[in-house]
């Protein structure tokens, strides 16, 4: 049933029609979920890749397609959460990996294209001194925050409601039973003043301060810039290391969010694209900082990882910086991105429906609500529903984005990709005016 048939419904019998849709149309998806389910807990093993009814298979992908094994074609804007940069199989990334496989891989020992990638981020992004490798950007936010506790000899760290940093460091809600067990400081993102005060209580404690310079997954909202200063100032008059997590912001303009505010961490932790597409994760900043671990220090701290160094990584990540993600490439992605919120901010205003599009460049999400978004806990009223709806509703019409809204671009998509979206949102929110208006606020 197509959705044109949900007019008139509320809210929850438009997703249950829209979810019975999705069902019909995808047997091979459904009977592959059934089978995973019986050898993984809800067939999962990356929380944020579930869906009601159930998730899509892909079975292959290519430049800014993806196709899953029912056989039904998307457009991708969903960028593998940012870390799908320069879109599938890209012909640069590909040779890069291709190449480095035929000298073999896992040497056991340096390589010659670690150094290479991690100049290239020193170059680009002004925090970074010195970098070292991991294979997540939840090790790096790990080894960030270890190495601001032994550095500082000091228990406590700051981190924002809602705020994600990896599967151990996920405050959506306040906390979550299984993150690393740290004691940790929650503040509010963008409350200024608050959290300026919760700083100076705990001033003596506060080993860091590990913040997104713009919440990604936490909804594409930005820290307001004197917000941001704010932290700088007060990090830096009580000797408490502030921590950037660039994981996805950092893709925001050649040398990161960093660059684009003026404002330069002690420490900033990466992943995602850096890896053309690879395992990756990356830790850097102070000179003083990373240089604990130079292991022929008496005293060096000691920081492990088999695939540290993977070959295929660093080499998809150096052939990434240096081919495809220029200075220029970053300019025009996230300029693109600018012009693409505008439009789908324009089609909710024209359609009379309450669509907030949130975000920085490249990096956006969609909120079903007019009220502005400061903060995640301010999205906590809007009803789920409205996000399966629209999840279903664009997978039906030929675009894969996240269920929550989030939307991060790639290289590969162009101008007529973007018309087609927008015109796919038009006619989304055409059709299913009725139960928005009704619903939402
Ligand atoms: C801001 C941020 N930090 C850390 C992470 C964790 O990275 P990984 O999934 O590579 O462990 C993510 C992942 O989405 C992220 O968005």
């Amino acid at each position: 049933m197509p959705d044109t048939n949900l007019r008139n419904l509320t809210l929850d019998e438009a997703v249950k029609a829209a979810e019975a849709e999705h069902t019909r149309a995808n047997p091979q998806s459904a009977t592959r979920f059934e089978e995973a389910c019986r050898a993984m807990p809800g067939g999962n093993t990356r929380t944020v890749l579930h869906y009601s009814p159930f998730p899509l298979t892909i079975a292959r992908a290519e430049g800014s397609r993806l196709e899953d094994i029912d056989g039904h074609r998307y457009t991708d804007y969903l960028g593998e959460y940012t870390a799908g940069l320069y879109g599938h199989s890209h012909p640069v990334i590909m040779k890069a990996i291709r190449e480095a496989l035929e000298g073999g891989i896992s040497f056991g020992a340096p390589n010659r294209w670690e150094a290479a990638l991690a100049q290239l981020m020193c170059e680009r992004f002004p925090s970074l001194d010195l970098v070292r490798f991991t294979n997540s950007g939840t090790e790096s936010n790990m080894m960030a925050v270890v190495s601001a506790r032994a550095a500082t000899g000091r228990e406590k760290v700051m981190v924002f409601n809602g705020g994600y940093h990896g599967g151990v460091l996920s405050f959506a809600g306040g906390g979550s039973p299984i993150n690393a067990p740290f004691a940790f400081v929650l503040a509010t993102y963008n409350d200024l003043e608050g959290t300026r005060t919760l700083i100076e209580q705990n001033a003596t404690a506060l080993a860091a301060v590990l913040i997104e310079p713009m919440m990604g997954g936490g909804g594409g909202i930005a820290a307001r810039p004197e917000f941001l200063r704010m932290l700088r100032e007060t990090t830096e008059k009580h000797g408490i290391v502030l921590i950037f997590d660039e994981v996805m912001t950092s893709r925001l303009s050649a040398g990161g969010l960093q660059a684009r505010l003026g404002i330069v961490p002690d420490l900033t932790t990466f992943g995602k694209y850096l890896g053309g597409g690879m395992s990756f994760g990356a830790f850097g900043g102070r000179e003083d900082l990373l240089a604990r671990f130079d292991p022929r220090r008496p005293d060096a701290w000691s920081h492990a990882g088999t695939f540290n160094n993977n070959v295929l990584t660093m080499a998809a990540g150096i052939a990434g910086l240096t081919q495809l993600f220029t200075p220029e490439a970053a300019e025009r992605l996230n300029a693109s991105g600018d012009l693409l919120r505008q439009r789908l901010n324009e089609a909710g205003r024209k359609a009379g429906v309450p669509l907030q599009c949130s975000g920085i460049g490249s990096i956006m999400a969609i909120h079903w609500q007019s009220r502005a978004v400061e903060r995640p806990s301010d999205t906590a009223d809007t009803p789920a529903g409205a996000r399966t709806l629209f999840h279903l509703g664009m997978l039906q019409r030929g675009f894969y984005l996240a269920r929550r809204g989030f939307i991060s671009l790639s290289l590969v998509l162009d101008e007529r990709d973007h018309e087609r979206f927008v015109a796919a949102v038009e006619d989304y929110l055409e059709t299913t005016r009725p139960v928005l208006q009704a619903t939402l606020s």
